[in-house]
């Protein structure tokens, strides 16, 4: 009964420890949380150029500064933010294959500015692409490997009906095209390193397929998932791998002012010989984390229910408006003990 005690002890140690580091973790989440409103204000300035120059140019210059701002979440603050592939160094090891849930991604659009609108799908149950980017292990992209590439919209042709259905502006402010030709430059021209994917037409009619052959709604559907729920990442994670057998990475966008995580996007990991593989080892925002049964990479909180909305929520813009990445740090790995503990 002695060891009895001392557990007991070691027991109150630790959850004082952890309520400790629960405080200093969260300064760290402030002070990212800084950082990550600097890259706000800056896509948000961008913004308003575009906001300024609406009514005249809507110009191939433009077009690289303006055209990720719905998706800022993606392309400034989380995946490929930062440090520039160096010249040259075009390896990658593995695509990302991205889906998204086009009414997170709406609503997250939306929140960003009053001025936002945006066009949903039709159809109830429907996930979109969000977009084929090859990655080189650990480390970010390479992106716009062919400086002197240009896209060309009607090489598209073809396809163009169902890029228009599955591959979506959700932003219905955009001319079309622009997306595609974001996503080609910046990853399409990578990826053309391979055969398969060595032009506009070949890279996203692959993309087309992929949605076919791995349907989110469906994968999700099959274990019970379906909009309108509450779900732990966990959840999320054994209707995926229950279906593909590998790891995916499941990402999710926190609104503060409800204290509400979305699900936003749903990203697999395929091989150059196209064969699924675990998304183990990419960078980002997202990263592996254990619990009892097996290893989730995410950025959503592992102990809270995650929202996987049938509709846009209301608008609150009347508050201050304050979007927040998940952070993924020491604060979450103790909010994972303490769950797993408690
Ligand atoms: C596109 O931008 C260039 C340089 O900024 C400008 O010279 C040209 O007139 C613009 N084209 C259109 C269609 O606005
Ligand atoms: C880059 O793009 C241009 C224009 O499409 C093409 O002619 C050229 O072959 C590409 N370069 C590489 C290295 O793929
Ligand atoms: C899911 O969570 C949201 C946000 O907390 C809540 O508004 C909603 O009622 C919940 N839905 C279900 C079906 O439990």
């Amino acid at each position: 009964m002695g060891q009895q005690r001392i557990f007991w002890v070691i027991f109150g140690l630790f959850l004082f420890t952890t309520q400790w580091l629960y405080v200093i973790s969260s300064n760290i989440a402030t002070s990212s949380e800084e950082t990550s409103d600097e890259n706000t204000l800056t896509t948000n300035t961008e913004l308003h150029n575009n906001n300024n120059n609406n009514n005249n140019n809507n110009n191939n210059s433009d077009l690289l500064s303006n055209e990720f701002l719905p998706f800022s979440n993606e392309i400034s603050n989380e995946y490929f933010s930062g440090e520039q592939e160096e010249d040259g160094d075009h390896e990658w090891d593995l695509l990302i294959f991205t889906q998204q849930w086009p009414v997170t991604t709406c609503y997250h659009w939306r929140e960003e500015d009053s001025t936002h609108a945006c066009l949903l799908p039709d159809k109830k149950e429907f996930w979109t692409i969000h977009g084929v980017w090859p990655t080189k292990l650990g480390h970010m992209g390479p992106s716009f490997c062919n400086k002197t590439a240009d896209f060309d919209l009607d090489q598209l042709d073809k396809i163009m009906t169902n890029l228009k259905t599955y591959w979506p502006t959700i932003d219905g402010e955009q001319k079309l095209g622009h997306f595609w030709a974001h996503e080609w430059l910046k990853h399409g021209t990578c990826a053309a390193s391979l055969a398969q994917l060595d032009n506009e037409l070949k890279y996203f009619t692959q993309g087309l397929e992929w949605r076919e052959k791995f349907l989110m709604s469906n994968i999700l559907g099959n274990a019970g998932i379906h909009p309108d729920s509450n779900n732990t990442v966990v959840a999320l994670q054994n209707a995926l791998v229950k279906s593909l057998g590998k790891n995916p990475s499941i990402h999710c966008i926190y609104d503060n002012k409800r204290d509400v995580s979305y699900l936003e996007e749903i990203r697999i990991c395929l091989t150059k010989q196209f064969e699924l593989t675990d998304c183990d080892g990419v960078p980002g925002d997202a990263v592996p984390i254990d619990y009892p049964g097996g290893t989730v990479i995410t950025n959503c909180h592992i102990s809270k229910p995650i929202h996987y909305p049938s509709n846009v929520p209301p608008l609150l813009r009347e508050q201050e408006k304050k979007w927040e990445f998940p952070v993924v740090n020491t604060y979450k790995l103790l909010q994972f003990l303490m769950w797993f503990t408690l």
